[in-house]
């Protein structure tokens, strides 16, 4: 089912999730409920605490390099990741389903290590350093309640409140 994303500044979003402790067929639910939403909003990760559950929970489907096809086979579900290792520094502009339209260059950790447990409660764990070592990064803010915006600089948060207050007032409909 196809959950509706929260978007900025709604005050669940900064809401740090909890670890799950039992991995049964409700959590599998959340899970497919996370990717049909996550598809049907052309995302590619999503936490749980965007659709309001206060899970340590994401998902994450990076495009192919080749094609940009977005497959399922791709998809890595995340049950209480954590870092273990960072490693140099990047620069990526990313966006949020939860800030809608909005792009950003943000400052991340370049190479990461992070152990985390599938569905089912196995041990899982991935070394990586491409758009989805940034990917992991942005979504673990969510489950400790932060959005990319609050990592920007001082200057260009302002920018983004601004233009963000204008764009909220433009966009109210009956
Ligand atoms: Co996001």
């Amino acid at each position: 089912m196809i959950r509706k994303v929260l978007t900025y500044p709604d005050p669940v979003l900064k809401k740090a999730s909890k670890d799950v402790e039992v991995f049964d067929s409700k959590l599998h639910l959340l899970l497919d409920d996370m990717y049909e939403t996550m598809i049907a909003e052309n995302g590619i990760g999503l936490a749980a605490i965007q659709i309001g559950v206060d899970l340590n929970v994401l998902i994450i489907n990076i495009p192919q390099e080749e094609d940009g096809v977005q497959i399922k086979e791709n998809l890595i579900e995340a049950i209480n990741p954590q870092i273990i290792k960072k490693e140099g520094t990047t620069v990526y502009k990313e966006g949020c389903l939860s800030i809608p339209e909005y792009y950003e260059e943000v400052n991340r950790a370049e190479k990461i290590e992070i152990v985390f447990k599938d569905r089912f409660g196995n041990d899982k764990s991935i070394s990586t350093d491409s758009l989805l070592a940034i990917a992991f990064q942005h979504e673990m803010d969510h489950l400790k309640g932060m959005l990319f915006v609050e990592r920007l600089p001082m200057l260009k948060r302002r920018k983004f409140e601004k233009e963000w207050k204008k764009k909220s007032r433009e966009n109210k409909k009956f």
